[in-house]
């Protein structure tokens, strides 16, 4: 995937289709948002928790994508993942903004965060990066279900409703054995809040490949973006860049990582609309 050459116009009109994305105040969230807005989406709702960053997003939408803007079709809806009574009001206001749902996006995260628990009692990365997004999968499932049952007119056959997980490569360090349950820290005294991250991104691509099994109307991935300077690993402290695969003096102008940005998730999202639907459902 690493040798993707992205043409951001190949990325297919998206007239009739309602798209919802977590984690579009920042980052590659923000990104997929102004892109896909400028593709006619009947409906585009993100998430996030900062009011501040998602007038950001919403501001580069009214200039890169002025019709969608001023038809009000570009919307946000705060939602605090680490949260799940957030995550349960988000999806209330999402499902009554909604009357169907044709790509779902759950792309927020956080990285190699301080060892916490959610207000919940759950540890943090898995809470915010899983469990939130598990929540709010569950709740949205009954209408993506009944968006598999009314395509739109002239869709084709193989065009159902996707959900996308953003997960990494750092899922290969993960595993879900638990030592103590999932309401603790999860404290190890060797790069611990990596080994909660990489925690967290396998639990993304498993329930993928498990709700592609469970829900055969609907296309169900996992994807990893590639590495991509935003808040996730500019945040870092120098020495937790090293665990960041590809360094960041690697990169060589704003311009470059802008496109980098751009370029890594929307080169799976055109790959993924293009897809023909096939017995394999699992990107990992
Ligand atoms: N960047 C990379 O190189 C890379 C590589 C592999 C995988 N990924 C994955 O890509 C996804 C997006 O990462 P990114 O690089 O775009 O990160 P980012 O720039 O830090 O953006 C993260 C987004 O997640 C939201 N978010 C964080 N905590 C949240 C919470 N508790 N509740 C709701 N929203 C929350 C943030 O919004 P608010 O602050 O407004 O809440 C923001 O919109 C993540 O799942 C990450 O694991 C990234």
């Amino acid at each position: 995937m690493s040798n993707i050459k992205f043409d951001k116009s190949t990325i297919p009109d998206l007239s009739g289709r309602v798209v919802l994305i977590t984690g579009g105040t920042g980052g590659i969230g923000a990104e997929i948002t102004v892109e896909l807005a400028k593709k006619n989406p009947a409906r585009l709702l993100f998430t996030g928790r900062s009011a501040a960053s998602a007038e950001k997003t919403l501001e580069r939408v009214r200039q890169s994508a002025p019709a969608a803007a001023s038809a009000g079709t570009v919307a946000f809806v705060p939602c605090d993942l680490a949260s799940l009574a957030s995550v349960r009001d988000a999806a209330d206001q999402i499902l009554a903004q909604c009357y169907r749902l044709d790509l779902f996006l759950p792309n927020a995260g956080i990285m190699a965060k301080p060892a916490a628990l959610s207000p919940d009692g759950y540890e943090i990365h898995f809470a915010t990066n899983h469990l939130g997004h598990a929540l709010l999968t569950k709740k949205l499932l009954p209408l993506l279900e009944r968006t598999a049952d009314r395509p739109l007119p002239g869709a084709a056959s193989n065009d159902p409703p996707r959900i996308i997980y953003t997960t990494s490569l750092a899922r290969k360090g993960g595993s879900l054995g638990f030592a103590g349950g999932l309401r603790t820290t999860q404290e190890s005294a060797l790069l611990g809040r990596w080994v909660r991250y990489c925690n967290s991104k396998l639990a993304n691509l498993l329930y993928a490949r498990e709700l592609a099994r469970r829900h055969p109307k609907l296309l169900c991935f996992s994807v990893h973006p590639g590495v991509v300077t935003t808040g996730l690993v500019t945040d870092l402290k120098l020495t937790d860049r090293l665990f960041v695969r590809r360094p960041m003096s690697a990169r060589s102008s704003p311009r470059s990582r802008a496109l980098s940005i751009t370029c890594g998730p929307l080169a799976l999202l055109t790959n993924l609309f293009n897809r023909v639907a096939s017995t394999s459902r699992l990107a990992s």
